[in-house]
């Protein structure tokens, strides 16, 4: 998705806003751009369709200005090319603006701009920005108040940034995309997302919708859109910028599978003690859940996968519960009481449309929580409650250690609701296992065979993943990983289905992928070989090998665990096949074709 960045400093920061460009390119982009200011009427805009390293061959060292913006833009309206690329400028190219996001009156304002006389370069909604901007600038009003007018004339989800003139000023607001400030010690800096200017600062202020920002070199202010000067708390983020680098791994990917054990212990730290049994999660109070009737979890991707999974371990703990795909929320109708409380399970805790369930959700009277990676994300702060998976910055676009951590937390969290319902705890094995985990990831990391069973299958035909309960879920989330980076055809089912369809597809040339360690993995065990029986190479996922002598070709191996966490362990596996399959086709892997790691719009 769409990537802003903005620097306002007394130096030279063209270096830094093209670094910041490429910090954030892991949200997937297609075209790239920087306006700066540099002494002139005019900014000076350099952008162009393809990479950061063609804008930066474009600008050559030719460019300075201590006061820029710049975007990775993720074509929504208008396909990449040049002129579609942001900043984009007024007519007499004084004011130049980079937005997130879909200003959905667009239609309206251009046909009325063009009938006032202004000449669109672009097909994007964004250029009504500037071309406001400019209308009410010519009206008199101080650059502030024209950009604050601008903005009320816009409907839609946004975050903007303008420069306007040869002031060295950024103004900028949000109105349902992302937008934070970072506060260094001799400049500023204004991103979509915290990774964009981690390494040089960890001091950050997240702006909330309807706030305006302006940042100058002499510092930044912050007003409602009524003009009310606000004093907003500054907050460090404990991110480590090294732990958003790819250090010496060949993908981003690859590196995020590899740090699951710290994940995992971060996931734990502090919460759980086997020992004593004891369970605290220091966001809330024992007993915070004591009248909470059902859970409907909500989520996307990978996110909804760890939310189906969810679902079963509160059902194991006799607590109703229902995972639905959040972008089916609102028109699911799920019935919804102030008893009900409604999780979005979100990384990034930015998705618009696990954002409009969670507020369907609050609307309708649930009470809501944000299980989310990044502390003050919109989920985190809209939300009654957050519960933080603490995995650390997630850059490739496949989610993979956000995955391990979610389920982790959400174990903790059903365990929580249990004991504050007045259900039996879980025996001390759970935790017991919980703490021994990140050494089993570390285990099965250190002994894996994935990369040969991928190197062996990776020119098949299709792929079908199987499993039971929590083991389906993992089979549905292998199937995403794999179809996601490989571009091969991939499907998970739940294995009893397979006789019932899927079966027909089943060849010589579709290897069956079977996670066997959740409930029922006899039953798991038949469909494989019903599978086999028909051709098809047989890979198990299993910490019991000899169990699956006689119906697998090839076995994953992993170590043996409480049975509610062996998913976790064998999507690690399945992680692992998607990654190597994807290396030996040579494909982009860290920035999936078409694919975007924060889908900002609906
Ligand atoms: C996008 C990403 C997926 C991710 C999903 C939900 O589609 O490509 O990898 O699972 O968004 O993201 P979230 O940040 O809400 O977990």
């Amino acid at each position: 998705m769409c990537g802003i960045i903005a620097r306002v400093g007394s130096d030279n920061g063209v270096d830094e806003l093209l670094n910041s460009l490429s910090n954030l390119d892991y949200r997937g982009y297609d075209s790239a751009g920087l306006a700066v200011v540099n002494g002139d009427i005019r900014p000076t805009v350099v952008k162009c369709e393809g990479s950061i390293e063609d804008l930066g061959t474009r600008i050559d060292g030719r460019l300075a200005g201590s006061v820029g913006i710049g975007h990775t833009r993720w074509s929504t309206h208008g396909p990449p090319t040049d002129e579609n690329a942001h900043p984009h400028t007024c007519c007499d190219g004084r004011i130049a603006v980079v937005h997130n996001g879909i200003i959905e009156n667009h239609e309206s304002l251009r046909e009325r701009l063009v009938a006032a006389g202004h000449r669109f370069d672009s097909e994007t909604d964004t250029e009504v920005v500037p071309h406001l901007i400019e209308t009410y600038l010519k009206r008199g009003c101080d650059p502030e108040t024209a950009f604050r007018r601008a903005v009320g004339d816009l409907s839609g989800s946004y975050a903007i940034a303008a420069l306007i003139g040869d002031d060295d000023t950024v103004y900028a607001t949000r109105s349902g995309s992302p937008l934070v400030l970072g506060v260094g010690d001799d400049e500023y800096y204004l991103a979509s997302d915290v990774p964009a200017f981690l390494e040089y600062t960890d001091r950050v202020v997240y702006l909330e919708d309807g706030q305006l920002l302006t940042v100058d070199p002499e510092g930044y202010r912050l007003t409602t859109f009524d003009g009310r000067t606000l004093d907003p708390s500054v907050e460090t983020v404990n991110w480590d910028p090294e732990q958003a680098g790819k250090g010496a791994y060949d993908h981003f990917m690859l590196k995020e599978i590899y740090e699951q054990p710290h994940a995992l212990r971060q996931a734990i730290k502090g919460r759980v003690d086997p020992g004593t049994n004891e369970l605290s999660l220091e966001e809330f109070e024992e007993g915070a859940f004591a009248d909470v009737s059902d859970v409907q979890f909500v989520g996307c991707g990978t996110s909804y996968h760890a939310a189906l999974y969810g679902v079963h371990l509160c059902s194991n703990r006799g607590i109703p519960a229902a995972a639905y795909l959040a972008s089916e929320y609102a028109t699911s109708q799920p019935r919804i009481s102030e008893d009900t409380l409604v999780v979005g399970v979100t990384q990034s805790g930015e998705t618009a449309d696990t954002l409009n369930a969670l507020r369907e959700a609050d609307r309708a009277g649930a009470r809501t929580l944000a299980l989310t990676n990044v502390v003050g994300s919109t989920a985190a702060r809209e939300c009654d409650d957050a519960l933080l998976i603490r995995a650390g910055p997630e850059i490739g676009v496949a989610a993979t250690k956000t995955f391990s951590s979610q389920v982790v937390c959400l174990l903790l969290l059903a365990e929580r609701l249990a004991r504050d319902r007045g259900l039996d705890e879980s025996s001390s094995d759970l935790f017991a296992a919980l703490d021994a985990l990140p050494d089993a990831v570390q285990r099965l990391l250190d002994e894996t065979s994935a990369r040969s069973i991928a190197e062996r299958y990776s020119g098949a035909n299709s792929f079908f993943f199987i499993g039971r309960n929590t083991c389906f879920t993992v089979a549905l989330e292998g199937a995403l990983k794999f179809k996601e980076i490989t571009y091969e055809h991939a499907e998970g089912f739940a294995a009893g289905e397979l006789k019932h369809g899927p079966l027909a597809l089943v060849t010589p040339e579709t290897p069956a992928i079977g996670v066997l360690d959740g409930p029922d993995r006899e039953k798991t065990r038949h469909s494989l070989a019903e599978a086999r029986a028909r051709g098809a190479p047989v890979v198990a996922i299993t910490c019991d090998p000899e169990s699956v002598d006689d119906v697998a070709d090839h076995v994953l191996e992993v170590p043996r665990t409480h049975l509610e966490l062996a998913g976790v362990l064998a999507n690690v596996q399945l992680q692992l096949l998607s990654y190597h399959a994807a290396a030996m086709l040579s494909r982009p892997i860290d920035k999936p074709r078409n694919l975007a790691k924060s889908v900002t719009v609906e």
